[in-house]
């Protein structure tokens, strides 16, 4: 099982690298490499009973798309990408790479001799907020950001390419990921985590919206088993939908506060200070705040508890 990660360097790519190379199994096969590929090198040393390797990726180059994606590959996780403030900010650079990027890979997978399983990593952004919720799986996507229109092109794609057999795709609409350790990054989302991140570490953080901003979130460790798990189930069973949205919780802003009061106490949670960022907010206001993932549940993906499991999780994995 040769498994290429394309943004392997990225935060899901080597959390989803770590589990794999700790599994040492995919589809029921023995993993006898995973390329790591990427724009930048990855900062983990991961150790595995078999080669994990690094190839420099720009996935705006069909040449070297094309150079990371090796003629034996069985899977790939296509996880590269800017993200959504990014691709908000710098409308072209984000059509090149999540769109024209995709349309490379897809390229390089017409010319492989055996269709490789794809999963393509698409977003909640996909859907729009001024739609009734929760949102259902035969909803239409109607997004409201060039990031959610990208990923619905995607998803497009993967269903027409998956359809013809030259790919068996699966894409994975992911909630917001929370708690994301490091440093807070160019995701219109990214205050989501930094309100638990950083008062943790007994830093003030910024709360850019209202205490009832409302969203829908899944845990690091729930997201790479659902990654997983998308790799794994017999294509049949998605019919010709490939994609489908993930399990998540729906948490307001005051609701993680609640969370990591009890988890962690009044002091840390008083590290949050709010202050309006119209910027921000315009953007996660199109976002949708809950939906009801049944298509996903019977398929045997996985579905988080509660939000204080978010942040003992957190502790357990970061900070520990
Ligand atoms: N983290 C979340 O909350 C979340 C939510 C919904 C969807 N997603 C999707 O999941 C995927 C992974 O997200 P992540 O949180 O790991 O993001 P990340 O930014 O940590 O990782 C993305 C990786 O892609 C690489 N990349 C970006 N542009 C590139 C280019 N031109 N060529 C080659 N590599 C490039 C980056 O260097 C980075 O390592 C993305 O497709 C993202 O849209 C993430």
């Amino acid at each position: 099982m040769n498994i290429v990660i394309l943004g392997g360097a990225g935060f899901i790519g080597q959390k989803l690298a770590i589990k794999l190379a700790e599994n040492g199994v995919l589809r029921g096969q023995p993993i006898q490499k995973i390329t790591l590929c990427d724009m930048v090198e990855p900062q983990n040393q991961i150790q595995a009973n078999f080669p994990i390797q690094f190839t420099q990726l720009e996935m705006t180059d069909e040449t070297s798309v094309s150079a990371a994606i090796s003629d034996d590959t069985d899977v790939i996780f296509h996880l590269a990408s800017i993200v959504s403030g990014q691709a908000e900010a710098d409308m072209q650079l984000g059509y090149q790479v999540n769109l024209d990027g995709m349309l490379h890979v897809l390229k390089r997978i017409c010319q492989l001799p055996k269709p490789p399983v794809l999963v393509f990593s698409s977003s909640i952004a996909v859907y729009a907020a001024q739609t009734p919720q929760p949102i259902e799986d035969h909803f239409i996507r109607s997004p409201q950001s060039s990031y959610g229109t990208q990923k619905v092109i995607c998803e497009l794609l993967l269903n027409d390419y998956s359809r013809k057999g030259l790919v068996d795709g699966r894409g994975v609409r992911l909630p917001t990921i929370t708690v994301r350790p490091g440093k807070p990054n160019a995701a219109a989302s990214s205050f989501l985590s930094s309100i638990i991140r950083e008062p943790l570490v007994g830093e003030k953080a910024i709360c850019p919206v209202t205490e009832d901003y409302r969203h829908y979130f899944s845990s690091p460790r729930t997201i790479i088993k659902n990654i997983i798990h998308a790799a794994e189930i017999d294509a049949k069973d998605l019919g010709g939908d490939r994609n489908l949205m993930l399990p998540g919780i729906s948490a307001t802003v005051k609701d993680m506060l609640a969370s990591l009061r009890n988890v962690a106490g009044d002091e840390v949670a008083e590290l949050v200070e709010f202050k309006r960022d119209e910027t921000i907010e315009k953007i996660v206001l199109t976002w949708v705040s809950d939906l009801n993932p049944e298509r996903a549940l019977e398929l045997g993906f996985y579905q988080d508890e509660s939000f204080d499991d978010f942040i003992k999780a957190h502790i357990e994995d970061e900070l520990s």
